[in-house]
């Protein structure tokens, strides 16, 4: 993958999937990596790999919502490194579960860890990147930021509002002339943990819910959605879709308009675990 080396990375939710795999790629790229992760089993296992790749590596144990830690960090990174050309806010937590039966502070934790966590990355990395002179910011939201399912009224939101606010940052940097490009990421199903660690409503069945998820749903591997990511990057997408079902899925709505609600609220039920 051509454009990447001796760039310093930043990957957050870096202990698993999609955040793992692209610490991974970035490094065989030829980056430097700042990784982190609340998991830090998992982030060891992402820093032994990357240090076998023999690149240099930052790895701590950050959590995305935690605001002030999120500002120190930035500059600790800037300072370790001397400079911070990307960062990928990949972070991410799934629930599921009807609007009606969702406690208020289930929605909130799905905000703050998928929304705020990815505002307080780009807030707090921005000045680095447009300091380093070549700089990308590269913001995960889901095929669930393009369209809405039942059951999903709070991954939507926080995805929804994490495309808003990366499209309008990407407008913004072009208008401002700061040397800072940005690309949304919209995955389809992703063979991760994701749904083995996400929550559930009362009375939904977590463990067939992930398999479902798992069996169902998650069609393309960490791996091939890291390459997908890393290209769109190369190219300076605004937007990257990845894998068929986010494909096929996008043009639907696109040519239903609002009519694609109709559609699913007949379709979803019948293929959903209850
Ligand atoms: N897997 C999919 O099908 C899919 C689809 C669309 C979007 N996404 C998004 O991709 C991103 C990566 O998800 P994944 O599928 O690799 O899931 P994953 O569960 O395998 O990895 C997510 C990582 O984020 C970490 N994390 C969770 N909360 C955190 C916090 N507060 N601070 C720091 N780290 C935290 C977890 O510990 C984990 O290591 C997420 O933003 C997710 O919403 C995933």
């Amino acid at each position: 993958m051509q454009g990447f080396a001796g760039k310093v990375a930043v990957v957050t939710g870096a202990g698993s999937g999609i955040g793992q795999a692209l610490a991974v790629e970035l490094a065989r790229a030829g980056a430097q990596l700042a990784i982190s992760d609340v998991d830090t089993e998992g982030l060891a296992q992402t820093e032994q790999r990357l240090t076998a790749l023999g690149v240099r590596v930052k790895a701590d144990r950050l959590d995305v919502t935690e605001r002030e830690a999120f500002l120190a960090y930035a500059d600790e990174v800037k300072e370790h490194f001397g400079k911070v050309n990307q960062i990928y806010n990949n972070a991410g937590i799934a629930y599921s579960g009807n609007i009606e039966v969702s406690q208020f502070k289930d929605i909130e934790r799905v905000m703050d860890v998928d929304f705020w966590g990815v505002v307080n990355g780009t807030k707090a990395f921005l000045p680095h990147l447009i300091d380093s002179g070549d700089g990308h910011v590269i913001n995960i939201s889901s095929l669930f930021g393009l369209l809405s399912t039942p059951g999903q009224g709070a991954y939507n939101a926080a995805k929804f509002a994490v495309r808003g606010f990366t499209e309008a940052l990407r407008q913004e940097m072009v208008i401002s002339g700061h040397p800072v490009k940005v690309t949304t990421v919209h995955p389809g199903g992703i063979k991760t943990a994701i749904a083995r660690n996400a929550t559930v409503a009362e009375g939904l069945d977590a463990a067939a819910m992930a398999e479902f998820f798992d069996r169902r749903l998650a069609a393309t591997t960490a791996e091939e959605a890291a390459r997908v990511i890393l290209e769109g990057v190369s190219k300076n997408r605004a937007r990257v879709l990845i894998g068929r079902d986010a494909k096929v899925l996008d043009l639907l709505v696109r040519a239903l308009g609002s009519g694609y609600q109709r559609l699913f609220t007949f379709v979803i039920p019948k293929f959903m675990p209850r």
